[in-house]
C-alpha cells in the first residue's frame, strides 16, 4: 500500500499501522478505558442525515469561515497533539506546512517536539499554542510570553486533562515519551527498520518546549497519563483560567468544554473559543461526543463566543453536520496523525487535500455556495 492508494481518511490509519511500531501506533489510536467515548465521536455524525437542495447554481463555493480572529479558507483545521517526532521525523514542521499551504489553523502542543520560535520563523498559517498548566507557574508564564514574541494567533487553554486518562494500549504496550527501550520493545522497533532509523539517528526526540523545565518527556520515559498526573497542576480552576486570559491578552479558547454550565463561564471569563471536545475519548471514557453535546452549546452561547467541534471529523459530511448544528469551524488531530505517520508532509498534504475536496463536493451536492447557508434545517434526526 502506498501514499496515492489512500483515498480517505482511514486509509491512512492502515497505511500509519504499517509503517509504526505497535507501541507508538497504538498511542494514537487509543484512548481511554473501553474506548466507548472515541468510537461515539465518530458515530454520533450518523445520528442525522443531510438533506439537499438542488438547482442552486454552484459553480463557485466559498468554504472560508472566520474564527479565532483569523479569515481560514477551510472550515476545519488541524488540532493541537503531542510528541510529532516521534510519529514521522517532519512532526510539527509538516503539520504547519500544510495548515498554510491550505490556509487554516494549526496548533501545537505544550509537548510539542519543534520549539515555539522555530515554528514561529518556518511557518506563516494561522497558530494557536496549546498550554497544559504546569506546576511550575515559572514555566506557564515563560511559554506565554515566549508565545507572544512569537506572534501565535491564539492561546488555548486544554482543560480537560485534570488527571491522566487510563489508556489501557498503552499500559499494555509500555507507551512513553522518550520510547523506553525493553526486549518486546525493542522487537516492535526492529520490525519497523524505517521508523527506527528516523527516530534513533535522526534530531534527537525532545519536547522541546518543556525540556529545560521537566526532564520526564525528554531525557527521562513517562507515559502520558503519568506525565499528565506528575506535572500538571490539579488545583487549576477558573481564576487561573481568567488569569492566564488576562496574561496573554488575545485569541483565547478553552479546549475540552463539554457543558453548557463551562461554556457560559468561558464567556464570562472573556474566553473568544471554546472547542468542544472530549480529547479524542482518551480522558473521560463515557463522556458525551462533541457533535451530540454541540447544539445545547450552540443555543447558549453561539452568538457570543466561537464555538469549535473537535472530535471525530473523518468526513467532509461531519464537517457540514457540525456547521448546520452551529459550529463556527471544525478539527481535530486523529484527521491528519495517522497521514503524518504513514507519510509525513505529503501524507498530511494529501490527507488535508482529500478532506479539503470532500467538503467541497458535499457542499455543491447539498446545493450550499457558502457555509452560512448551512442551518439546521439541513438535517433531520433519525
Ligand atoms: C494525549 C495528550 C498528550 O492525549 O494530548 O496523549
Amino acid at each position: 500500500m502506498r501514499l496515492s492508494d489512500c483515498h480517505n481518511l482511514d486509509d491512512f490509519r492502515t497505511l500509519a499501522r504499517r509503517r509504526l511500531p505497535g507501541p507508538v501506533f497504538h498511542y494514537i489510536d487509543g484512548a481511554a478505558d473501553d474506548e466507548i467515548t472515541r468510537k461515539r465521536n465518530r458515530e454520533a455524525y450518523n445520528a442525522c442525515d443531510l438533506v439537499p437542495n438542488v438547482l442552486a447554481g454552484v459553480e463557485t463555493i466559498d468554504m472560508s469561515v472566520t474564527v479565532l480572529g483569523r479569515k481560514l479558507d477551510l472550515p476545519f483545521f488541524l488540532s493541537p497533539t503531542a510528541l510529532q517526532r516521534m510519529f514521522h521525523r517532519d512532526g510539527e514542521a509538516a503539520v504547519g506546512a500544510v495548515a498554510q499551504e491550505n490556509g487554516t489553523y494549526f496548533g501545537i502542543s505544550s509537548l510539542a517536539t519543534i520549539s515555539i520560535e522555530d515554528i514561529a520563523r518556518t511557518v506563516s498559517a494561522p497558530k494557536m499554542f496549546q498550554l497544559y498548566v504546569h506546576k511550575d507557574k515559572g514555566l506557564n508564564s515563560a511559554l506565554i510570553e515566549r508565545c507572544k514574541a512569537a506572534r501565535f494567533d491564539a492561546l488555548t487553554l486544554t482543560v480537560d486533562t485534570i488527571v491522566g486518562g487510563r489508556r489501557e494500549r498503552d499500559l499494555r504496550t509500555g507507551f512513553t515519551s522518550p520510547v523506553r527501550l525493553t526486549i518486546p520493545s525493542m522487537l516492535s522497533y526492529a520490525f519497523k527498520p524505517g521508523w527506527a532509523f528516523n527516530y534513533f539517528l535522526r534530531t534527537k526526540f525532545e519536547l522541546a518546549n518543556l525540556k529545560d523545565h521537566y526532564s520526564e518527556g525528554s531525557k527521562e520515559p513517562i507515559s502520558i497519563g503519568n506525565y499528565f498526573d506528575t506535572v500538571l497542576d490539579r488545583s487549576m480552576d477558573w481564576k487561573t483560567a481568567e488569569k492566564i486570559r488576562a496574561d496573554w491578552g488575545g485569541e483565547f479558547c478553552l479546549k475540552g468544554v463539554m457543558s453548557v454550565g463551562d461554556a457560559r463561564k468561558a464567556v464570562d471569563i472573556g474566553a473568544t473559543a471554546i472547542m468542544v471536545s472530549n480529547h479524542g475519548g482518551r480522558q473521560l471514557d463515557g463522556s458525551r461526543a462533541p457533535f451530540d453535546q454541540l447544539a445545547e452549546i450552540v443555543d447558549a452561547v453561539g452568538d457570543k463566543i466561537d464555538v469549535i467541534c473537535d472530535g471525530g471529523i473523518m468526513r467532509g459530511t461531519h464537517v457540514l453536520k457540525a456547521l448546520s448544528v452551529g459550529a463556527k469551524a471544525c478539527s481535530g488531530g486523529r484527521l491528519y496523525l495517522y497521514a503524518l505517520a504513514a507519510a509525513g508532509q505529503p501524507g498530511v498534504s494529501r490527507a488535508v487535500r482529500l478532506l479539503r475536496e470532500e467538503v467541497e463536493r458535499d457542499m455543491r451536492l447539498m446545493g450550499i455556495r457558502s457555509v452560512d447557508q448551512l442551518s439546521r434545517e439541513n438535517l433531520r434526526w433519525r
